[in-house]
């Protein structure tokens, strides 16, 4: 097994690193991945986190740091991808699952603090009154577009080009579609993702990002059908591209001509600004789905929406809801317990602070890359940071694309940072993300721009 040094660097930051560089055939996280390989079909349930040849296998964690099962302590700047917004294994929350599991893991009754967490959010998001749990955001989408189409009687969606909602087949449609099949940029077509059967995708109506009059044309084309339109107003496969205020209004007002519903998946987005990324956009939608944030690092979902809304599908005191919505796990008082304290503790101190330091990495960054000469972008916001190697405006998929097929190193490129990153004890999404958390430091960040400037210089 190779043995390294602890990281050099000029901040007080030391990482116990000493016994592993990645890619190691000998080490554990290599034997583990060749058991998987054995037993789950491509080695692992979740395929954001896979990167070649074997993923690093996570032991244990505290605050931001975390130990892979070779003992390599290194930084984590993903946070299970947006979930764990005050870091691992925080004191009071830690505390909340505990009692919980000693007290009652789950039951097939309400409990209060399904109550308590449900007061917190419809407290502070504009758009919610009235929330239902589920236990992911793919659930969370999936039901926001049931309700939608229960509301209105209709059955088509439309969404961004492009972006990424989960799971469920409404919104499994031109995720990455390529050139041959993406058809027209005045109409484009609906492309199922591989699963996503093609009726379904014929009720999905594609939308170019942040493109006004293109979207309202579209939009018009299809008023008398739409159940709703949805939107992730910060598009994570785009950069963390934001959506306008112009693009959101936009979709407010077509969606109120045409009897639909706006529906915001802020299942990622939540983390925007206090009151989600609707605060910050200052355009309200019908219907919200949650996610990731609100669990406090346990699995979790939910369905949010204005109150004549959520009540004309859910309230069985109103006869036979129009919607049913069931789940064993659905508000399951561990994950309640967890989302309340990580709620609670997420204020507008802790919402400024990360994004405080989303800005000192996101200005460091672009430093970096002057004084290493390389080419990239930087974009993101808040706590949401995205970091590609090739230069270009990108606003739409199809701009990523193309900027991608001028740029055809730019994979091999983002794969040899990532590697440098993660043996310099950074942990960030193979593809070039990274999202901050309470836990982090200045230092942290620091640390993680001299290690940045030195992968790029390494990689020339
Ligand atoms: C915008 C968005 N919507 C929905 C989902 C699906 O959430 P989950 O992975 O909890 O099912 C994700 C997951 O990353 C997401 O980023």
């Amino acid at each position: 097994m190779a043995t390294k040094p602890a990281a050099k660097s000029a901040s007080p930051i030391v990482l116990d690193r000493s016994n592993q560089h990645y890619p190691d055939l000998e080490s554990r996280s290599a034997g583990l991945f060749e058991r998987a390989v054995k037993v789950l079909p491509g080695g692992n349930s979740r395929m954001t986190v896979f990167h070649l040849p074997y993923p690093v296998y996570a032991a244990r964690a505290q605050g931001s740091r975390v130990w892979d099962v070779d003992g390599v302590e290194r930084i984590d700047f993903i946070n299970n991808l947006s979930s764990l917004v005050h870091g691992h294994n925080h004191p009071e929350i830690v505390k909340a699952i505990q009692a919980q599991a000693a007290t009652l893991a789950s039951m097939s009754m309400p409990t209060e603090k399904e109550v308590d967490l449900a007061e917190v959010i419809t407290g502070r998001v504009a758009g919610i009154d009235r929330i239902r749990f589920t236990n992911s955001g793919t659930e969370g989408v999936m039901m926001a577009i049931k309700t939608a189409r229960a509301f209105t009687g209709r059955d088509k969606i439309a969404k961004i080009e492009g972006a990424y909602h989960g799971g469920d087949d409404a919104v499994a449609v031109s995720v990455n579609p390529s050139p041959a099949l993406w058809g027209e940029a005045d109409a484009p077509a609906s492309v199922p993702v591989s699963g996503t059967g093609r009726g379904a995708a014929s009720d999905t109506i594609v939308l170019p990002m942040n493109q006004v009059e293109a979207a309202r044309a579209i939009i018009r084309r299809h008023a008398s059908e739409l159940a709703g339109v949805i939107l992730d107003p910060v598009v994570k496969n785009l950069g963390y591209k934001p959506a306008t205020k112009a693009f959101a209004q936009m979709l407010r007002e077509e969606c109120d001509a045409a009897g639909a519903l706006l529906i915001f998946d802020e299942v990622y987005s939540f983390r925007l600004g206090y009151h989600g990324a609707q605060g910050e956009l200052g355009v309200t939608p019908d219907l919200t789905a949650l996610g990731k944030l609100i669990g406090g690092g346990l699995p979790v979902g939910a369905t949010g929406g204005k109150a004549h809304v959520m009540e004309a599908v859910y309230d069985a005191r109103n006869g036979a809801p129009k919607l049913s919505h069931g789940g064993t796990f659905n508000a399951n008082p561990m994950t309640m317990a967890a989302g309340l304290v990580a709620m609670r503790l997420w204020d507008e101190e802790a919402v400024a602070h990360v994004a405080r330091l989303g800005d000192r990495l996101r200005n460091g960054l672009r430093e970096v890359l002057k004084i290493a000469d390389a080419p990239g972008r930087v974009g993101g916001v808040a706590s949401m940071i995205s970091f590609f190697h090739s230069e270009g405006v990108v606003e739409t998929y199809r701009d990523a694309v193309e900027l991608f097929k001028a740029n055809p190193g730019m994979h091999a490129r983002s794969d040899a940072f990532f590697k440098h990153m993660l043996n310099s004890g950074i942990i960030m999404a193979s593809h070039g993300f990274f999202v901050l958390s309470t836990a982090h430091t200045d230092d942290e960040i620091d640390f993680l721009l001299e290690q940045a400037l030195s992968a790029l210089r390494k990689m020339g």
